[in-house]
């Protein structure tokens, strides 16, 4: 008997994106700009830095837990605190709804090319994980309502989702949820929701509380704490109950904790990271469609480029590390000929608009773009 299950051996570890100092040092560039894990260019909520700042001198002490994350959450989704639960990240969460809920006889079903960090989490499981292909990048979910079988236990939905950037509507949701039934949990991942939510036709799963229905959330993306590892879950309170039971009990630390509390009430932060996704989204978009890529339309903060083969693609993530500028080749993700761009500032999305242009021996006059 191997010491390690077969299934383990098969997988191969997450890959981040590259690091500033990293690609400083392998190509010799002093100015280099991340755009590669949907951070926020805007930094941290300044209010979330001073809430750390005052907690410094309290370390030595074990966290509540989340507890006191918990009931802020639950008192602004008028939810029970019984129907949140706080983790490292929604990664962590993620863990646990795998750990809690799969049993040795079932199986996990999602689209091709899911979010990364959850296909690895799915599969160290070693229960069958089987994907249905996208339809235009988005999650099919006609397609994934017919492939249920007796044994689907968990269905995850990323919306909007990672790495395509696509969202799946209201009517689609609500025609997809009629054909689900109620014993198979559905994860659905709102790791962008503050990007999509004032979409008139994003299904924001608040909206409508099923019991079969695990919503996920994180302070990574809009709120800029992503290095602190927080993200939060609401769901039916029995299915919270026993996600509680498996959590590690101080998870989020004490920073995160202070910080996310804050950064909620930090609407002057979140306000002006919205609105800078929404202006550099589009100088992204345009200036790429207007060098001739074909760009898929995106309700997040990235978009995913497709070009005509991975060694294309491979090509201009190379092209713009040369240039400083860091993005994310697909390949890990199952989508060998696209590249994920993150928003930056808008100075940031210039300067990659020429470097693209430089790489491909573009004139940089074909990049303006009218806003
Ligand atoms: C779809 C999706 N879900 C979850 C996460 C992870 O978020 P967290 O930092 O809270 O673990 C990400 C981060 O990239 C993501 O893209």
């Amino acid at each position: 008997m191997p010491l390690v299950p077969p299934y383990i051996e098969a997988l191969r570890p997450y890959e981040p994106g590259r690091s500033i100092a990293e690609i400083q040092q392998a190509y010799g560039v002093r100015d280099v700009i991340k755009l590669a894990s949907n951070e926020n260019p805007l930094g941290t909520s300044p209010m979330a830095l001073e809430a750390m700042h005052r907690c410094l001198r309290d370390l030595h002490i074990y966290p509540s837990g989340g507890l006191k994350l918990r009931e802020e959450l639950a008192a602004r989704f008028r939810l029970k605190v019984g129907n949140v639960i706080v983790g490292s990240g929604s990664d962590s969460i993620m863990a646990n709804i795998i750990r809690t809920f799969l049993c040795d006889d079932d199986e996990v079903l999602t689209t091709e090319a899911a979010f990364a960090a959850f296909t690895l989490l799915a599969k160290s499981r070693g229960v069958p994980y089987r994907t249905v292909p996208y339809k235009n990048w988005t999650y099919d979910l006609e397609a994934l309502a017919e492939a249920i079988n007796e044994r689907t236990k968990i269905i995850y939905l990323a919306n909007p989702n990672n790495p395509t950037g696509t969202m799946f509507t209201k009517p689609e949701f609500d025609r997809f949820y009629k054909h689900v039934p109620e014993r198979v949990l559905i994860l659905l991942d709102e790791a962008y929701y503050e990007y999509a939510r004032d979409n008139q036709s994003y299904p924001d799963s608040m909206q409508y509380r099923y019991d079969n229905v695990i919503t996920l959330r994180t302070f990574s993306k809009a709120y800029g704490l992503a290095g602190l590892r927080v993200g939060y879950g609401f769901a039916h309170e029995d299915l919270i109950g026993n996600l509680l039971k498996i959590k590690l009990p101080f998870e989020p630390g004490t920073l995160g904790e202070v910080a996310a509390m804050a950064a909620l009430e930090d609407r002057d932060f979140l306000h002006r990271t919205l609105a800078m996704n929404a202006r550099s989204l589009r100088i992204l978009t345009h200036g790429l469609q207007a060098q001739g890529f074909r760009v898929v339309p995106s309700e997040a903060n990235f978009v995913m480029v497709l070009l005509e083969s991975e060694a294309e693609a491979m090509a201009m993530v190379e092209g713009l590390l040369r240039q400083g500028i860091i993005v994310r080749p697909l390949k890990s993700f199952g989508i060998p000929q696209a590249v994920r761009i993150s928003t930056g500032t808008e100075q940031d999305m210039e300067r990659c608009l020429a470097a693209v242009a430089n790489w491909r021996g573009v004139s940089p006059a074909v990049t303006s773009v009218s806003r």
